[in-house]
C-alpha cells in the first residue's frame, strides 16, 4: 500500500484564534515533564507500586469503569497504544482505538487535528495523542474538553515514556539521586531522551551523553543542564562512559526524522552493546531502551540480569495506570 499523506492536521494560520470555553481544566492533560515536580514524581510512583500489587494479585480492578479512553496514534506504536490499552482495561475502563493507520479513520479525508480531538470527546473522557508535530498535544488540548495526553510529539516531548523509565531506574536501583545516566544513540530526535533529560534534572545525577556529532543533544536543552551547573560530558565513544554507569539509555537511530536518508545510513550502525562491552560494566547497573531496538543491542544481551528492557515495558503499563487514574480524578 502507498504510504498514505497525511493532510495538514494544523496549520496555525488557519485555526480559530482562540480555543472554545469548557477545555480541561489546566493539570488535568499531559503534555510535558514539565508538569512534574518531585512531590508529584512520588505520589505517582506510590499509586504505580499499588498498581502492580493490585494486577499481581487480581489481573484487574473497577476504578476506571464507566470511563472510556481514545487513543489517537499517528503514527506507529507498539508498547505505549498496547500499554495504555491494558492500563485502562486493567482499570475497568474501556477504549476507542485508533492506532491501527488513521488513514481508516476521516483523517485520510482531511480532517484537521482540533476536529478529530472535538469528535472523539464526545465519546471518550480522555485523549492519548501520538502525532509527528512537535507542539501537536498542546494544540489537541487547547480543543478539547476532556484531558489529553502526549504519548509523543513528533522529535518533541514523550513524558508518560520518561516517567515510566524513572519509575524503572527507581525500581531497579533502589533510588535516583546519585546515580550516573548514559544516554546513547539518537540523542538529537530521540522525544524519551529529551524529556528523560528534563525529569532527571529534579534529581542529582550526573549524565553523559554519547552521540555522533550530528546526532547531539539539542543545544538549548544542552544550555539549560549548562546553566544548571550540572555534571554533564559529551562523547563519541561507549567505552568512554560504560565502567561508570548505572543506567546505560540505549536508543534507535529516529530514521523516520531524518530529511536525508544517506545521513541516515551512515550512522544508523554506529552503536551495538555487546556481551563484550557488558563485561565492562558495573555489576549493578541497568541497561534500558524505550523499543523498538534495530541492531543497537545485541540480542545476546538479553540474557544480561542488566538488561532491564522488557521489565521496563511491565513498569511502563503500571505507571499508565497510574497516570490514567490520576488524570481522571480517581487518584
Ligand atoms: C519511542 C518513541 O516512540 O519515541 N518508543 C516508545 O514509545 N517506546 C522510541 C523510538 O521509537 O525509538
Amino acid at each position: 500500500m502507498e504510504p498514505m499523506e497525511l493532510p495538514r492536521l494544523f496549520d496555525r494560520d488557519t485555526l480559530p484564534t482562540r480555543p472554545r470555553p469548557g477545555t480541561a481544566p489546566a493539570g488535568q492533560d499531559i503534555l510535558t515533564v514539565a508538569q512534574f515536580g518531585r512531590p508529584l514524581l512520588g505520589h505517582i510512583f506510590q499509586r504505580a507500586d499499588e498498581m502492580k500489587v493490585m494486577v499481581e494479585r487480581a489481573g484487574g480492578c473497577d476504578l476506571l469503569r464507566g470511563h472510556v479512553l481514545a487513543c489517537l496514534f499517528y503514527e506507529p506504536s507498539t508498547r505505549t497504544s498496547a500499554s495504555f490499552i491494558a492500563a485502562m482495561e486493567r482499570l475497568g475502563g474501556s477504549v476507542i482505538p485508533i492506532t491501527q493507520g488513521v488513514q481508516f479513520s476521516s483523517v485520510s479525508k482531511g480532517e484537521s487535528l482540533p476536529d478529530t480531538v472535538r469528535t472523539l470527546e464526545q465519546y471518550a473522557d480522555v485523549i492519548v495523542l501520538r502525532h509527528p508535530d512537535v507542539g501537536s498535544a498542546k494544540v489537541a488540548a487547547d480543543y478539547a474538553a476532556v484531558p489529553v495526553i502526549n504519548a509523543g510529539d513528533g522529535a518533541g516531548e514523550h513524558p508518560t515514556q520518561a516517567l515510566l523509565d524513572l519509575f524503572t531506574i527507581r525500581e531497579e536501583l533502589g533510588a535516583i539521586d546519585g546515580r550516573r545516566v548514559a544516554m546513547v544513540g539518537d540523542l538529537r530526535h530521540g522525544r524519551t531522551v529529551h524529556s528523560l533529560t528534563r525529569l532527571l534534572l529534579q534529581y542529582d545525577v550526573s549524565l553523559r551523553f554519547v552521540s555522533p556529532d550530528t546526532l547531539r543533544l539539542p543545544m538549548a536543552l544542552m544550555n539549560e543542564l549548562i546553566d544548571q551547573k550540572r555534571d554533564v560530558r559529551e562523547t563519541h565513544d561507549v567505552a568512554d562512559v560504560i565502567a561508570d554507569a548505572d543506567v546505560l539509555y540505549v536508543t534507535r537511530i529516529q530514521k523516520e526524522r531524518f530529511a536525508d536518508l544517506a545521513h541516515y545510513e551512515e550512522v544508523k550502525d554506529l552503536y551495538e552493546i555487546t556481551p563484550e562491552i557488558m563485561r565492562q560494566a558495573k555489576e549493578k547497573m541497568v541497561v534500558m531502551h524505550p523499543l523498538p531496538r534495530v541492531g543497537e543491542i545485541h540480542y545476546a544481551v538479553d540474557a544480561d540480569p542488566r538488561a532491564a528492557y522488557f521489565r521496563q515495558v511491565k513498569k511502563g503499563m503500571y505507571v499508565r495506570m497510574a497516570l490514567l487514574a490520576m488524570v481522571l480524578g480517581k487518584a
